[in-house]
């Protein structure tokens, strides 16, 4: 069974709490989500693979450890994934970025993927799936069945604020993936929005109330 990692960090809670007030601006919300995904993606990436170099310092060569740097892939659920990305490239700038758009049926509420482009070698990647809201866990669970399809194995799931619905659900349907997660919230509305959560993470990024 994957982890489940949930932070505890000041610097993680306090710019969560900013990003959950009603009125804090579009402009605000965009940066403190890059910043927390920054703040996240330090700890998330700490099992990438290594390697060792030889390199000439002022004094002497030496051999160094470095990140072996091509084998990165991350992926926003379209949209609101998207305000993770540019704090995720800050840490690992040579990822490669892929994209899955998924909608609900209004028949059948089953999640339906209307785009997805993943770098062609997924297969070897180190995948990072982000989306702000882990609220039912639907379009995490299909998302990730998407990237399964195309061959994705090495998944690990990012998310700002997490239902325990939504944990349990992706848990049961991945149960290979290790969940990173700001904050644990208590439950779900009759919308499905978490309570307290902090709105339509989409909307609040993009100013599209
Ligand atoms: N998606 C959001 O943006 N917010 C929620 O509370 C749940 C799902």
């Amino acid at each position: 069974m994957g982890k489940v990692y949930v932070f505890d960090h000041p610097l993680i809670q306090h710019k969560v709490a900013l990003m959950r007030m009603k009125d804090t601006s579009v402009k605000d919300f965009r940066e403190l989500a890059k910043e927390v995904a920054m703040l996240m993606g330090f700890e998330a990436t700490r099992n990438l693979p290594l390697k060792e170099v030889e390199i000439e310092t002022p004094i002497c060569r030496t051999r160094v450890r470095m990140l072996k740097g091509e084998d990165i892939a991350i992926v926003p659920i379209l949209r609101a994934g998207l305000g993770f990305v540019d704090g995720m490239l800050a840490l690992v700038p040579n990822a490669k970025v892929g994209h899955v758009g998924l909608y609900r049926d209004p028949e059948t509420h089953e999640p339906v993927e209307y785009y997805c482009k993943l770098p062609k070698d997924i297969e070897k990647r180190q995948i990072f799936v982000v989306d702000p809201m882990l609220a039912t866990g639907g379009s995490a669970v299909a998302a990730i069945d998407f990237i399964k399809k195309r061959g994705g194995r090495n998944i690990t799931f990012m998310c700002l604020i997490a239902a325990p619905q939504g944990i349990e659900t992706l848990q049961k349907a991945h149960p290979d993936i290790d969940i990173y997660i700001a904050s644990k919230d208590e439950t779900l509305d009759e919308n499905a929005y978490i309570v307290p959560g902090l709105g339509d993470a989409g909307d609040r990024l993009y100013g599209t109330k």
